[in-house]
């Protein structure tokens, strides 16, 4: 196993192992997180979620970071160093979403936290919300999606003018590290099957680089069946029976789309947690959007950000924290009285906010 792999297996929503040494061990007083509230909505539904820990007393003391872009000495925009300092010091981050804007000379700024923590797995768990009915109901799928290479690594030239090439990357080494986390993944919170998800057949080497990676994987996990699938099967059969599918591995790309596929049959970004892993720590994000059609109106659900913090309090030990927390939000959507405009209701976050609160054990 990679050396550095185990301690990060722990990011894991239910049944979580504890923490290693790697990360330091979790003291009983207050520990620091870096917060990154994001853009647009991102510093309301961030909001929402500090007011519901303060309320659950939850040890944790937020270190809050601005990751606007600044000019380097190359004239090159990048995310402050005060931000990176932060994360590399506290290895714990929660972040809202950021705006990408098009054309203004800079990478995604959620595309550079990931190369710069080497966050390479990005996992996503998908599981139905009870009392929030959408058109499938007991989906539990959980998308593991590398995250630093493959069609996202960011090499794009012009060979000649109206001719572009974008470079897909696929790695021996990240494809491993990937493949090895979806099975330890897998064995750490009892599930059965690991399904590697490619299109091999089209793109033979770099697919199959990855497959063949993840089959000798596979071998040093017999207790957990393998199976590979096709991309577009995988969709085809995803909308027709959801609950055949167990955890998935993929490369990039796919697992961009794919894991907005799972959040949709579940009821959406908005109440979908993700957490990415990486060698210098672990970061926990909404995956929504900065929503700037309803940024600063008091309509956002903070649902999404606050399930991933929840699966960041299960990361750290936290977990009777994290059960109160999320047995209250849940509460609260099962009830249905005061849900958020994308939810079907009319409550604004902070009301929605304060009930959950108020459910709070
Ligand atoms: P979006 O997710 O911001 O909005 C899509 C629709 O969903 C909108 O109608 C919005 O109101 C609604 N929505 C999203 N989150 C919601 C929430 N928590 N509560 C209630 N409604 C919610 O996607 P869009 O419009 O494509 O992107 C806007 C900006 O966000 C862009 O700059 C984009 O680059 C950025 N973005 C950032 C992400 C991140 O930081 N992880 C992910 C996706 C987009």
């Amino acid at each position: 196993m990679h050396r550095t792999l185990k301690p990060f297996l722990n990011c894991l929503i239910r049944g979580a192992t504890p923490r290693s040494a790697a990360l330091g061990s979790i003291r009983s007083e207050s520990t620091v997180v870096t917060l990154i509230p994001g853009d647009g909505i991102g510093p309301e539904i961030s909001a929402s979620v500090q007011q519901i820990f303060e309320a659950a007393k939850v040890p944790i003391t937020w270190e809050k970071v601005d990751v606007t872009p600044v000019k380097g000495p190359d004239g090159r925009f990048s995310i402050p160093q005060k931000a990176i300092d932060s994360i590399l010091k506290n290895r714990i981050g929660l972040k809202g979403p950021l705006a990408t804007p098009i054309g203004k000379g800079h990478r995604s700024l959620n595309l550079e936290i990931r190369k710069v923590f080497s966050l390479y797995a990005n996992i996503r768990p998908c599981r139905s919300v009870e009392g929030y009915k959408t058109l499938y109901d007991d989906v539990d799928i959980v998308t593991i999606r590398e995250n630093t290479e493959g069609e996202y690594s960011g090499i794009e030239h012009e060979i000649v003018s109206g001719v572009v090439q974008s470079i897909k990357l696929i790695t021996e080494p990240a494809s491993r590290r990937v493949a090895e986390y979806a099975f330890e993944y897998a064995k750490a919170n009892g599930r059965k099957t690991v399904t590697a998800v490619h299109k091999a057949n089209i793109m033979r080497m770099s697919d199959g680089l990855f497959l063949q990676c993840c089959r000798e994987t596979a071998e040093k996990h017999p207790e957990i069946k393998y199976k590979e699938m096709y991309l577009d099967t995988v969709c085809l059969n995803m909308v027709q029976d959801p609950s055949r599918f167990d955890v998935l591995v993929m490369p990039n790309l796919y697992g961009d789309i794919l894991s907005d596929l799972c959040a949709g049959l579940i009821g959406g970004l908005g109440i979908t947690p993700s957490g990415n892993i990486g060698k210098e720590g672990a970061v926990f994000e909404s995956v929504h959007g900065t929503a700037p059609d309803i940024a600063g109106q008091d309509k956002a659900n903070p649902t999404a950000l606050l399930l991933s913090a929840i699966m960041m309090l299960r990361y750290m030990k936290l977990n009777q924290y994290a059960d109160n927390i999320e047995r209250a939000c849940f509460d609260v959507i099962r009830e249905g009285r005061l849900l958020t405009g994308d939810l079907g209701g009319k409550a604004t976050c902070s009301e929605f906010t304060a009930e959950i609160i108020k459910n709070l054990k």
